[in-house]
Parts: structure tokens; sequence; C-alpha cells
């Protein structure tokens, strides 16, 4: 088979597995005697002349750093161009033809883009842009909010940060008779908050995908026979009639009702932490499931986890499989989001054991 050149590129937030995925792509390209090139700084990388790359060879990327977070490739910097902030500065059709002739100039076969489903929307709606490579999508985000994969990377490590974070809350919220209101991230997405509140034994989780009703949340925790407790509010959540940052809101309403509590915000310690081994397993089977894909000369494909099983599927049905929305910031281009479903069975299990989480919207 022809020697080939594969580039590895890391976009939007970072998360922890990257760096895994990226030693397992860059361990099995070598043993097929291809070349591996690494872009910094996500598409930014491509913008500048010449384009910041690595060349990779086996001792590049040391096994013992792949478990550690963030990317040794970067994700961009502030004022990083991407097509984002191409777009506001009204760059987008210069910043389009440069990536398309940079990819060509690295003179690459594949590409494999590892992003969150921001950017495997726009890669798809930009797909003109990788007509000369085979471009090949890994999911990963800790939000866990992609379209046809029931696993994305990172996903596994921040459930572990929250669970974590939050069993040492309680002790504390033992030692006082105390509720914690936790926030965790995960944007318009409850996966989070609900894999995490269910490992913790949260006694409530709000979640944006279900209506909540706070005088039912102030009765249950009062019926809880308990007088401490994790109450997991994920971000994207909304109160009418409120402003300001979920947990606050939370907090405010269960302290009128005479509810001892205090707010917690684990913030970004859930994109960090050594990686999980689940998640290792994950960037390994997906870094894989990538190289074979190159191989058998797919294009426009994500590696998806489904019935247990690491396949590609088309990037063509990503917008099919997800919840489309108008991408607010940049012409032309939407967005492929993907939620907890009203039948989710993790949801009823919380609920059958006594974890308030709301009625379905
Ligand atoms: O999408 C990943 C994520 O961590 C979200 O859960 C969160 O809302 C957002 O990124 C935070 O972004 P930033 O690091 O730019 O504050």
């Amino acid at each position: 088979m022809k020697s080939k050149t594969i580039g590895i590129m890391t976009t939007g937030g970072d998360c922890s597995g990257l760096n895994t995925a990226i030693h397992r792509l860059v361990r099995g390209a070598m043993i097929r005697g291809w070349r591996v090139i690494g872009i910094q700084d996500g598409t930014d990388g491509l913008c500048t002349t010449p384009p910041r790359i690595i060349k990779f060879d086996w001792d590049t990327l040391p096994t013992e750093c792949a478990r550690m977070a963030g990317s040794f490739l970067h994700n961009g910097h502030p004022g990083a161009l991407n097509f984002e902030t191409a777009a506001t500065s009204g760059r987008l059709a210069h910043f389009n033809r440069r990536l398309k002739k940079s990819l060509r100039d690295l003179g690459l076969d594949a590409l494999v883009l590892i992003g969150g489903n921001g950017s495997i929307s726009l890669a798809w709606c930009n797909r003109d842009i990788y007509q000369d490579v085979q471009l090949i999508c890994i999911p990963k985000t800790i939000d866990m909010d992609i379209p046809l994969t029931c696993r994305t990377i990172g996903f596994d490590t921040a459930v572990q940060q929250l669970t974590t974070f939050c069993d040492q809350l309680m002790l504390t919220a033992r030692s006082h008779h105390r509720w914690f209101v936790v926030q965790t991230m995960g944007r318009d997405c409850g996966q989070l908050a609900l894999h995490a509140g269910v490992a913790i034994g949260a006694t409530a989780i709000l979640i944006p995908e279900i209506k909540f009703d706070v005088n039912e949340l102030v009765s249950h925790i009062n019926k809880s026979h308990q007088d401490y407790g994790i109450i997991l509010v994920s971000e994207g959540i909304s109160l009418r009639g409120h402003s300001g940052r979920p947990a606050d809101m939370i907090s405010r309403k269960l302290t009128a009702s005479g509810i001892i509590n205090r707010t917690a915000y684990p913030e970004h310690t859930q994109r960090v932490g050594d990686t999980t081994a689940n998640d290792r397993i994950l960037a390994t089977r997906m870094a894989d499931c990538a190289l074979n894909a190159i191989e058998n000369n797919e294009t426009y494909v994500m590696t998806a986890i489904n019935d247990c099983e690491c396949k590609t599927v088309s990037l063509s049905d990503f917008f099919d499989a997800g919840y489309v929305s108008a991408d607010p910031n940049i012409p032309d281009v939407m967005t492929s989001d993907a939620f907890v479903a009203p039948d989710d069975s993790l949801l009823q299990i919380a609920r059958n054991l006594g974890i308030y989480i709301g009625t379905e919207k």
C-alpha cells in the first residue's frame, strides 16, 4: 500500500483524552509506515505562512504523557483565526481559501479532525475545503451532545471529575447540615449533570431538557430524610423571570424556602484530570477506527460508538440525526446537536431511586 501523510488537528474546547487519541493515531500511523503531521492551534495553525505544524516521530509524544488532559497540539489561542472569528471579522472567504491551500501544500492525504459538534457541523457545511483530503472526524466533548454516537472522548473523565468534586463537598455538607447547589458544564445538554448526579446519588438533578418546578424541588428536599446533600444543576437550565447563573438562581429560591445551602462551581476542572481508563480505551478505539477508515479510502466520516461497536458514520447523516439550529455567528452554517432523550433509561432509573428530576417538557 502507498505510504500516506496524515494530519491531526484538535479544535473547539479541550477535554481529557485528546492526547490519548493523538498518541494512538501517531502510533498506528507509524506502524503502517505513514508520515504524521500535527497542526497547532486548530485551524489557526493552517492560516499562517508557513502553517504551524509538528512532524511526529515515535518519541514526540511519550506514552506517559498520553494520559494528560489538554491537547499537545493546542486548541487555539485568544485571537486565533477560526470559522467564527473569520466570519465576525469579514474574512470568511479568505479563511476558507487559506485552509484549502494549506491542506494541499502540506501534501496531506487525510486529515483527522478531533472536534465537537460545532467543528464537525462546520466541517460538513464547508466540505469543499476538504475536497483534496480524506476527512475523518473523531468526536470529543465533555457535553456529549454530538449526534450519531452514544459516547464522546472526554465525557467519562468529566463525569469522574465532577463525581470526585461532589464526593468531597458531600462531607462538608454533612458536617454543617446544609445543601450544596453545584453547577455543571454541558451547554444545553444535560448528559454530564445526569451521569454525575446518578454517580454521586444527588438529591436532585436539573437539566435543560426536563421541566422542573421549584416548589416540587423544595418539597422533595424537605421530604428527603436528609438535612444535607447535593442538587446538581446543569448550566443550560433557565428559570422564568430570573437571570444570573443557574446555581445562584436555585440557591436563592432554596434560601427563600428556608433551606440552608451554598453554591459550588467546578468550572474548568471538568475538562481536565488524568484521562480515565474508559476514555483512554474509547480514544484508542476511535483512533484505530479512524486509521482503518483512512486505509479504506473513506472520507467525510466520523468515528462513532453505537451498540458497543466503533464504526464510521457518514457526515451526510449528521444533520438528519440531530436537532439543527442556525449558527448565530456564521452565515449559512447550521449546527447539529444531541440532547438527553425523554425516554433515556437513566432518567427513569434516577426517578425510580428517588432523585428529583422534574417532568417531561
Ligand atoms: O463545550 C465544552 C464546554 O466546556 C461547555 O461545557 C462550556 O459551556 C464551555 O465549553 C465553556 O467554554 P469556555 O472554556 O470558552 O469558557
